[in-house]
């Protein structure tokens, strides 16, 4: 099995037709406190942190790890896409499904573009090259209609639904075609 965190950290970045993938730099704090500041981007993610808080918390280069992507439209941050070891994320966890998940927020002037599953493609797609043939797993809640719609678009199948946090959690995953031969 291939660890994304044995790979060489930043990547090169990945173009696709409208966006760059790029690792996080300092001109990123900014966005990277209102993506957490937001009300409508954690709507679903227990609710925005105080900005205060972020401003004196967030790290100077925020987000510095293998498989944090920010994701820029015409030289703009517009949002931060994550592969992450599953295993060290809070909540409910299924090694046994996939090692890795997926997680993404985009600030909602940038929602209703396709921005996201533009995005969510090229990562998943670059994922792919780098650990062939390991899934990735996507929780989120069954309300948030427009991540349920990405899950779906990316090719997201469901593997549960739970109860966390108060709501009905839906837990899917991925797994990219094998190469023809
Ligand atoms: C989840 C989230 C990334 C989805 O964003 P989104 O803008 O709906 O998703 P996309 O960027 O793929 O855009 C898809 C929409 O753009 C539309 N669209 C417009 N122009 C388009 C184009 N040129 N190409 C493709 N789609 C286009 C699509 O029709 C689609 O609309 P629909 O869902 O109403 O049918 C965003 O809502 C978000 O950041 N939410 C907060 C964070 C969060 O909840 N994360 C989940 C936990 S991991």
């Amino acid at each position: 099995m291939t660890d994304l965190r044995a790979f060489a950290w930043p990547a090169a970045p990945i173009r696709t037709e409208r966006l760059v993938l790029r690792a996080s730099e300092a001109r990123d704090r900014a966005a990277a406190i209102e993506l957490n500041a937001s009300p409508e981007v954690n709507a679903y993610l227990g609710g925005p942190r105080p900005r205060a808080e972020l401003e004196r918390g967030m790290p100077e280069v925020p987000g510095q790890r293998p498989g944090f992507f920010v994701i820029e439209v015409g030289g703009s941050a517009i949002g931060t896409l994550m592969l992450d070891p599953h295993a060290e994320r809070p909540g409910h966890i299924r090694p046994d499904v996939a090692r890795t998940e997926l997680g993404y927020l985009f600030l909602p002037q940038a929602w209703g573009h396709g921005y996201a599953t533009e995005a969510c493609a090229a990562a998943l797609d670059w994922f792919a090259g780098a650990c062939p043939g390991e899934a990735v797993v996507l929780r989120t809640q069954s309300a948030n209609k427009r991540s349920m719609r990405l899950a779906a678009r990316l090719g997201f199948t469901e593997v549960e639904r739970y109860e966390d946090f108060g709501a009905e959690q839906w837990f899917g995953v991925w797994t990219s075609a094998p190469s023809p031969a």
